[in-house]
């Protein structure tokens, strides 16, 4: 958004999800029958607008705002395939956005999603999604954050996780999903096919993985292609690692209707050898771990990677699989 201008008014029979990568302004809300109201946001400020509600962005300094949006619009345009009906439809969603004057307050309760049970904010705003409180997960690393904000009652799923300073995740698997916007912290990510194994440089196919450096603002798509790819994310700053993956609304683990009879199962958490898709740290490539401490090393950063987390016994359980 150009400095000292407004978009203009916008309304859509999308879900939009918004994060503030640089700058400050204000938003105006209103549908047929409530009166508009406005919040303010700047660099961190994470909030939806709630699906078909009339909205305009209004950045009132000197200096341009960049956005970051996620929306639902490409499932809604496949479906529909008509503009007219996305753009110009007065279908009030009443049961979405009432009007209420705390409709963007920043709710900080934290209560477990319907799926899995883990931890989920109601709310439609967050003031500042790079710094806010993340409850403690463990399933991706020991000491792992996580929470999942659920906005306007929006179909659209996403996270926000961070990995101690010094550590890094478990690589995982499963079909194309998320992309992953970096909050805090630098680092790098390794994905490869799963074809590859769990040892892709003892196999001699390192040239086959896939690197990306990342900081802050910075996207990498985590099991791309046709998925089912493996993906590990290693943070080397003093910050810890803070990513949020954005996944729309096909995520297939958190909102998968499932089969009558199936159990639940969380296998991105659960190791490979009982039944999940993540490779334990004892059975990883032996070449991510000395590259990590190298990396760490010429940052001036210790290792907070325990010998513990790589023995057979404490691989699982001990270390992070907490479902
Ligand atoms: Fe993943």
């Amino acid at each position: 958004m150009p400095a000292g201008g407004a978009l203009n008014v916008d309304k859509h029979m999308y879900e939009k999800v918004c994060f503030i990568v640089e700058g400050r302004g204000s938003t105006e809300v209103w549908t047929e029958g409530s009166k508009k109201q406005t919040f303010e946001w700047q660099k961190g400020s994470t909030f939806s607008i709630p699906l078909n509600a009339s909205h305009r962005f209004v950045n009132a300094t000197n200096s341009p705002a960049l956005i970051y949006c996620g929306t639902t619009a490409p499932n809604v345009m496949n479906l529909f395939d008509n503009v007219n009906f996305i753009f110009n439809n007065d279908f009030n969603f009443t049961d979405r956005y009432s009007g209420d004057d705390d409709f963007f307050k920043s709710v900080e309760d934290v209560e477990p999603d319907p799926v899995r049970g883990l931890a989920m904010r109601r709310t439609n705003f967050i003031p500042d999604l790079i710094n806010c409180e993340l409850p403690l997960d463990n399933r991706r690393s020991p000491g792992y954050r996580r929470v999942e904000p659920h906005m306007a009652g929006n179909r659209f799923y996403f996270w926000i996780g961070q990995h101690e300073t010094g550590r890094y995740s478990k690589a995982h698997k499963h079909a194309s999903a998320a992309v992953l916007l970096c909050l805090k912290g630098k680092g790098y990510t390794y994905t490869w096919p799963a074809e590859l194994g769990m040892q892709p440089w003892e196999a001699g196919r390192g040239d086959m993985v896939k690197r990306q450096d990342y900081e802050y603002g910075g996207l990498v798509s985590a099991a791309p292609m046709s998925g089912d790819w493996f993906h590990q994310h290693f943070g080397i700053s003093k910050d810890p690692l803070r990513v949020s993956a954005w996944h729309g609304p096909n995520n297939q683990r958190s909102r998968k209707a499932g089969l009558p009879g199936e159990a639940i199962m969380d296998y991105g958490a659960i190791d490979l050898k009982k039944g999940g898709s993540a490779i334990p740290y004892s059975d990883e490539d032996p070449h991510l771990r000395k590259e990590f401490a190298e990396r760490l090393a010429a940052e001036g950063v210790s290792s907070r990677m325990l010998p513990e987390f790589y023995t057979d016994a404490a691989a699982g359980d001990a270390v992070g699989n907490v479902m």
